[in-house]
């Protein structure tokens, strides 16, 4: 007996071993357990199918095609094409459809405003910035503050021709250069600018800043300087300024003018994805 069969716990029980002993190491002589054995042949069982039905062999040149036909490409083109088919459903209804009939199709419109998000990251939040919040120059287009009209329709006029653009049909409206064109003094300019910096907050308002607006800025502001979204003119009453909230600030807006340019859209984005833009834009929360 070993060394090792004395330690064992139970020394009278002696181990059924293969009779092979190296270095006093003896081997046990244990059958693998039935239920083991039998997993064993059924999985050599299923390896035959896999031969017969999938890709296995490597043979020059690739592998055995496997009488399926089937491959990953092949799986993977066929959901493809599935998502492309679903895809082409919704792009067709959009194009087919206006802002009212897309707008009460909840599926629609979940897959226009991912669409729409989508490209507003990729085309205009190097301007708007990611989440349309704005800049000095570029309007915020979260809030409900519209320069040009926040309706949908508005919109996507604005996305499609921009605004003074190189399109023919951009929107524009150009705000004169008052100190530069010598159209006001330039204390006439302070004195307008001192009246309109005063116009949110309802103080006092300069008199004679009053009388040179009424004479030279009613006709794109409107009255009390509520602004025009025809024109493009902004409200000078709300607290919001496109182009900061200083008196510095106003007196280069009035003295030098601003016009700000932004790009048109149709012919660089297809229709679809501009329809998909405005729909984004107007649900981010200001869409009149
Ligand atoms: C090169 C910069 C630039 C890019 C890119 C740009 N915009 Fe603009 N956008 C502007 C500027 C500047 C204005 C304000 C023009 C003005 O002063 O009237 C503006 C105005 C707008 C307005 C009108 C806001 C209002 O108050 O009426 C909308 C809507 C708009 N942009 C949407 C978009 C969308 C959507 C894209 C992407 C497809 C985009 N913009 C890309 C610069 C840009
Ligand atoms: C021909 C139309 C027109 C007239 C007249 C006009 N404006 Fe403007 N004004 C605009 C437009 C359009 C804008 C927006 C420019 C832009 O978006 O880049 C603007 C912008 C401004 C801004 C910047 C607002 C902001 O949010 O930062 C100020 C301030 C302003 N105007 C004051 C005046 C004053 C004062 C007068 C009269 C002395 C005047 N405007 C006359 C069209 C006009």
């Amino acid at each position: 007996m070993t060394e090792e069969n004395k330690n064992q716990k139970n020394p009278d029980n002696k181990p059924n071993t293969t009779g092979h002993e190296w270095d006093g190491i003896s081997e046990y002589n244990i059958p693998a357990p039935r239920w083991w054995l039998i997993t064993w042949i059924i999985c050599i069982i299923w390896a035959f199918g896999y031969w017969i039905f999938y890709p296995t062999w490597p043979i020059a040149g690739g592998n055995t095609k496997g009488s399926l036909n089937w491959t990953q490409q092949s799986q993977l083109a066929e959901s493809q094409k599935e998502i492309d088919a679903k895809k082409a459903t919704h792009l067709e209804k959009i194009s087919h459809s206006n802002f009212a009939q897309i707008q009460k199709d909840p599926q629609l419109m979940e897959f226009a405003l991912n669409g729409g998000r989508a490209a507003f990251k990729e085309n205009c939040a190097a301007c708007h910035g990611t989440g349309a919040q704005g800049a000095k120059g570029f309007p915020n287009l979260n809030d409900d503050d519209w320069l040009w009209g926040g309706k949908i329709e508005d919109i996507y006029q604005t996305i499609r021709f921009g605004i003074r653009s190189a399109h023919d049909k951009t929107r524009s409206n150009q705000m004169p250069a008052f100190g530069l064109d010598k159209v006001l003094k330039k204390d006439e300019v302070e004195a307008v600018a001192e009246y309109v910096l005063s116009l949110p907050s309802k103080a006092s308002h300069n008199a004679a800043g009053e009388k040179i607006f009424a004479q030279n800025c009613v006709a794109c502001h409107g009255v009390g300087g509520k602004g025009n979204s025809s024109l493009g003119a902004p409200n000078l009453t709300d607290a919001i300024w496109l182009y900061g909230d200083t008196k510095e600030d106003l007196l280069f807006s009035i003295t030098y003018a601003r016009n700000g340019v932004m790009p048109y859209w149709v012919g660089r984005l297809d229709d679809n994805t501009i329809k998909q833009l405005a729909i984004y834009v107007h649900s981010l929360g200001g869409g009149e």
